[in-house]
């Protein structure tokens, strides 16, 4: 490895991606998100009509996957099936709901994990996701967990929704987050697990900007690692990208 790689993993909507975005931004390095490879192989078999109920059939729509993510310094990651780029089709609620069926089959696994390997070669990588600490990037140079309890998460989803004028409950919402919790974690392979060398963070009582230079703050102490100064556009940009993003539905 040659470049540092910072690994973090937690369940849905506790703040990942816009938290690994800051990180990135701040300490200059490459953003991968996993969780949109998922999304992409998703939405292939969805458009190639497959019975998703069936394992076999996923995997073998890999043959016809032609999967390419760009990934910019510090910037957003751009997805691409073939030569059309998909970077927000992957984030519709039916996407979502059906991304369990994909995640769960290990040949789908396997080459995401050979992929996001591959690019962690030349390190210098903020990677998120459920098994970058445990399973893709064991050997990572920081490795966090983050995490909030299943109310918060419900709470923080309930209240963006409400505001974009959904008529889905609580209780709906929270049923939700406990369901992909429940999937997540018990995925045999590539499940969401704490790593045993993963710093715990709990952000159920702090903002992503507190994560984000806690986070900072390690790869400094831990790594000897040099922030940038970002500048408020850039970091505004950012941020409204992300909340555009997560209006399709994550
Ligand atoms: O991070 P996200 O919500 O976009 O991820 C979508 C789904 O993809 C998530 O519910 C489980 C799956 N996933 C996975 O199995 N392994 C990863 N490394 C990342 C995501």
């Amino acid at each position: 490895m040659s470049g540092n790689i910072i690994t973090i993993d937690g369940p849905s909507g506790a703040g990942k991606s816009t938290i690994a975005r800051l990180c990135a931004m701040r300490l200059g390095l490459r953003y991968l998100d996993t969780g949109a490879m998922y999304r992409a192989v998703t939405l292939h078999c969805m458009r190639k009509g497959i019975h998703l109920d069936q394992p076999k059939e996923i995997a073998g729509a890999l043959e016809s996957l032609v999967l390419r993510v760009e990934l910019t310094l510090d910037g957003p990651m751009r997805v691409f099936l073939g030569d059309e780029e998909v970077t927000d089709k992957i984030r519709t609620i039916e996407v979502t709901r059906n991304i369990h069926y994909v995640a769960d089959v290990m040949q789908v696994r396997n080459y995401l994990v050979e992929m996001q390997r591959k690019i962690g070669e030349t390190g210098n990588l903020v990677t998120e996701g459920r098994d970058q600490g445990t399973l893709v990037f064991p050997n990572a140079s920081l490795k966090v967990y983050m995490f909030a309890t299943p109310e918060v998460r419900a709470r923080r989803r309930f209240a963006e929704l409400k505001q974009r004028g959904s008529d889905t409950t609580y209780e709906e919402v929270l049923e939700d987050v406990s369901k992909r919790d429940y999937l997540d974690m018990g995925r045999e392979l590539g499940g969401l697990k704490k790593a045993l060398d993963a710093v715990e963070l709990d952000t159920s009582e702090l903002s992503p900007d507190q994560v984000a230079e806690s986070i900072v703050k390690l790869a400094k102490s831990r790594l000897k690692m040099q922030t940038r100064k970002i500048d408020k556009g850039a970091l505004d940009a950012a941020r409204a990208e992300e909340e555009r993003r997560r209006e399709g539905g994550k």
